[in-house]
């Protein structure tokens, strides 16, 4: 399907598209658009469609079936006009869904105290590339307070990734503290996978399997599909190199 979003007046489309065929589909200003309110609600409560029911709420379906996209629009600051604007905020949902089917919503939570400074941000970083088509969020569990929303998007993933170091043969205690939160809040979504990579300190990968039972046992009382461990070892060489 092509479809066309312009913010021409009646008569500027008349004009311009005197005879306009019939497999396109227009988007144009109605005066009902309401903006993005950034409630995730996309995601979380009707995933793939706006909660707000102003006759746009279907956008990100119909520009996942997109074949070409043509935008006509007037030009404020070097940016789209408001409305032309809008219509592309709610893109978002278009990565949501593809060919009506979902993306996995992927959330990684750093889970070492050193947060941006450290070996599991750079293995994050190594990771990302390969899972850039999903939704993918990336949280410091030791950095931040976690907003309800925040909360949210995790309890509603498919795919949780814990990254974190190893302390004493086992997980640090704020990451340990934020584990037991989030099992007090539950989860939406019961069929989310988990995964873990857990760096460490000296040489040998294997020393991270304690820490990688006790995420096995989380999944369990969490009520969480434990997926995999990958032990990394002679860390903090890897992260000065
Ligand atoms: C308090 C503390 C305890 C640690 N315990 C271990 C350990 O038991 N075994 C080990 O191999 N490394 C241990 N390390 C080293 C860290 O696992 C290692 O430096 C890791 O690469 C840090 O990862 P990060 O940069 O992602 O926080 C410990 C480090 C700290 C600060």
């Amino acid at each position: 399907m092509n479809i066309l979003i312009h913010d021409l007046n009646n008569e500027q489309f008349q004009s311009l598209f005197p005879e306009i065929n019939n497999d396109i589909y227009i988007i144009s200003d109605t005066g009902t658009i309401r903006h993005c309110i950034g409630c995730f609600g996309c995601w979380i409560k009707t995933p793939g469609k706006c909660v707000l029911k102003d006759g746009y709420n279907n956008i990100g379906k119909i520009l996942s079936k997109a074949g070409k996209v043509t935008i006509i629009s007037r030009c404020f600051y070097g940016c789209y006009s408001p409305f032309v604007k809008n219509i592309l905020d709610q893109s978002i949902l278009r990565r949501i869904i593809q060919k009506g089917e979902c993306y996995m919503k992927i959330c990684i939570i750093n889970g070492s105290p050193k947060a941006s400074e450290s070996t599991s941000e750079l293995l994050i970083g190594y990771l990302i590339p390969f899972i850039k088509e999903n939704e993918v969020i990336t949280y410091n569990v030791c950095e931040m307070g976690f907003s309800k929303t925040q909360f949210s998007l995790i309890q509603h993933s498919d795919v949780l990734i814990f990254a974190f170091p190893l302390y004493i043969d086992s997980i640090n205690s704020a990451l340990l503290r934020f584990l037991i939160e989030l099992e007090k809040r539950g989860f939406g979504n019961k069929n989310i996978n988990v995964y873990c990579i857990i760096n460490n300190g000296f040489y040998e990968g294997w020393q991270n399997h304690v820490a990688a039972d006790i995420m096995q046992n989380w999944c369990k009382a969490a009520g969480l599909t434990y997926g995999q461990t990958l032990g990394s070892a002679s860390c903090e060489p890897v992260q000065s190199s």
